[in-house]
C-alpha cells in the first residue's frame, strides 16, 4: 500500500491533517466542529495535492524510465520514438528524456549496422557472381583445349582468343572494383588542374571513334568554335567520366545510331549533355543504373564487355567535384546523361 502514490499521499495527508488539528486545538476558541472541518479540509486538500504531485511528477516518470530500461536490456528498441523536447523543471522528466534519446540513438546505430551487414552480404554475392562469369568461361576454353581441341589449329586459335577475352574482362572488372573501392575509402586523391573541357571531349571522341565506326554509329560534337571552355577539375577522372558516358551511348545504341555531345556554358558552369538515340532505359531501372553491377539487360551488357561499374564510378567522380550526374531517357527513343563542371574564371 505504501509503495503506490495513493498510499504515500494518504499517509502524508493524515499526518498533515493531524498536525493541523493538533495545532488548532491549542487555540482556546476552537470548537469540536471547527476541528473536524479543518481536519477534513486539510486532509482532502493535502491528499489531492500529494497524489497529483506524486503520480504525475514522480511515479509516472519512474515507471516510463523503468519501461525504457527494460527495453534497452532486452535490446527491443524497434518502436522507440524520439519525444518532442518540451521544457520541464522535473529532473526525472529530464532523465527520462535523456534515456529516451540514448535509446533512439542506439536504435539508429543498430539499424545502420544491420543495413551494412545486408549490403556487405549482397555485395560479396554480387562480386562472386561477377568474377565467376569470366573465370568460368576462360576455364571452359582452356579445359576444352587440354582435352584435345589443341590439336585442331583453327579451334586452338579461336578458343585461345576467347579465353584471352574473358581474362581481359576479368582484369577490367577487378580494376574497376579497385578504383571504386579506393575512391570510396578516400585512398584515391583528386588532382585538380586547369584544362579546356572541349579539348578533353575531343580526345575522348577520337579514342572512341573506331569503336563507334565498327557499329556504324556517328558521334557529333556541338560546341562554339570561337569559345574556350576552361575548367578546374581532375583531368584524368573527367576523361574517364566522358569515356564511360560516350562509350555507353555507343554500346547501348542501334547499329547506325547517333551520339551527340553538347558542350555549353551557362553562367559560371560548363554543361555537358551526352545524347543517344539508342534503346533507352525503362523508368523502373533509371534510378538504379548508378548502383554497382546494376544492368538493365544483364546478358547484353556483359556480352558488350560491360562490368556494370561504369556509371557507379562516374557518379563517384562527379561527387568528388561537388557535381552530379543526371539522366533522362525514353525507351526506344534514347537517353541523355548530363553533368556540369565549374567554369574557370580568368583573372
Ligand atoms: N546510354 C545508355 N542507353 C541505355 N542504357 C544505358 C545507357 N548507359 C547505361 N545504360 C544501362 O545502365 C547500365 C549500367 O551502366 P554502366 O554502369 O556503364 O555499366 P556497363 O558496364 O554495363 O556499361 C548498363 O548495363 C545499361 O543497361
Ligand atoms: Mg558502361
Amino acid at each position: 500500500m505504501f509503495t503506490t502514490s495513493r498510499g504515500i499521499a494518504l499517509v502524508l495527508a493524515l499526518a498533515i491533517s493531524a498536525l493541523t488539528v493538533a495545532f488548532l486545538s491549542l487555540m482556546e476558541s476552537a470548537t469540536a466542529t471547527l476541528l473536524i472541518v479543518a481536519g477534513g479540509i486539510s486532509f482532502s486538500v493535502s491528499y489531492l495535492l500529494m497524489n497529483i504531485t506524486l503520480e504525475y511528477l514522480i511515479f509516472k516518470e519512474i515507471s516510463s524510465i523503468y519501461v525504457m530500461l527494460e527495453k534497452i536490456q532486452k535490446k527491443d528498441l524497434s518502436n522507440v520514438v524520439d519525444k518532442p523536447n518540451r521544457a520541464s523543471i522535473s529532473p526525472l522528466k529530464k532523465i527520462n528524456k535523456t534515456i529516451n534519446s540514448y535509446a533512439v540513438a542506439k536504435n539508429k546505430e543498430i539499424e545502420t549496422l544491420q543495413k551494412n551487414a545486408v549490403f556487405r552480404r549482397e555485395f560479396i554475392a554480387d562480386i562472386s557472381h561477377e568474377l565467376k562469369t569470366p573465370i568460368f568461361a576462360a576455364q571452359g576454353y582452356v579445359h576444352t583445349l587440354l582435352d584435345g581441341a589443341v590439336e585442331d589449329e583453327a579451334v586452338r586459335y579461336k578458343f585461345l582468343k576467347r579465353a584471352a577475352k574473358s581474362l581481359n574482362s576479368l582484369d577490367k572488372l577487378v580494376h574497376d572494383l579497385l578504383t571504386l573501392n579506393q575512391m570510396e575509402s578516400g585512398v584515391i586523391k583528386f588532382h585538380f588542374e586547369s584544362f579546356d573541357l572541349k579539348d578533353l571531349v575531343l580526345e575522348v571522341i577520337e579514342e572512341l571513334e573506331q569503336k563507334a565506326a565498327k557499329r556504324d554509329v556517328l558521334i557529333r560534337f556541338y560546341f562554339d568554335k570561337k569559345k574556350s571552355y576552361p575548367t578546374y577539375a581532375d583531368k584524368d577522372k573527367i576523361f574517364r567520366v566522358c569515356q564511360n558516358l560516350i562509350s555507353n551511348a555507343i554500346k547501348y545504341n542501334h547499329d547506325g545510331g547517333e551520339v551527340e555531345v553538347h558542350l555549353k556554358q551557362h553562367k559560371n558552369q560548363l554543361h555537358v549533355d551526352i545524347k543517344d538515340n539508342g534503346q533507352g532505359i525503362p523508368p523502373e531501372d533509371i534510378k538504379r543504373v548508378f548502383e554497382r553491377f546494376y544492368r538493365v539487360e544483364k546478358s547484353r551488357s556483359r556480352e558488350k564487355g560491360g562490368t556494370g561499374l561504369g556509371l557507379a564510378i562516374v557518379k563517384h567522380i562527379l561527387e568528388g567535384h561537388k557535381s552530379k550526374i543526371s539522366v533522362t531517357s525514353t525507351v526506344g527513343k534514347g537517353s541523355m546523361f548530363s553533368f556540369e563542371l565549374p567554369l574557370e574564371k580568368k583573372n
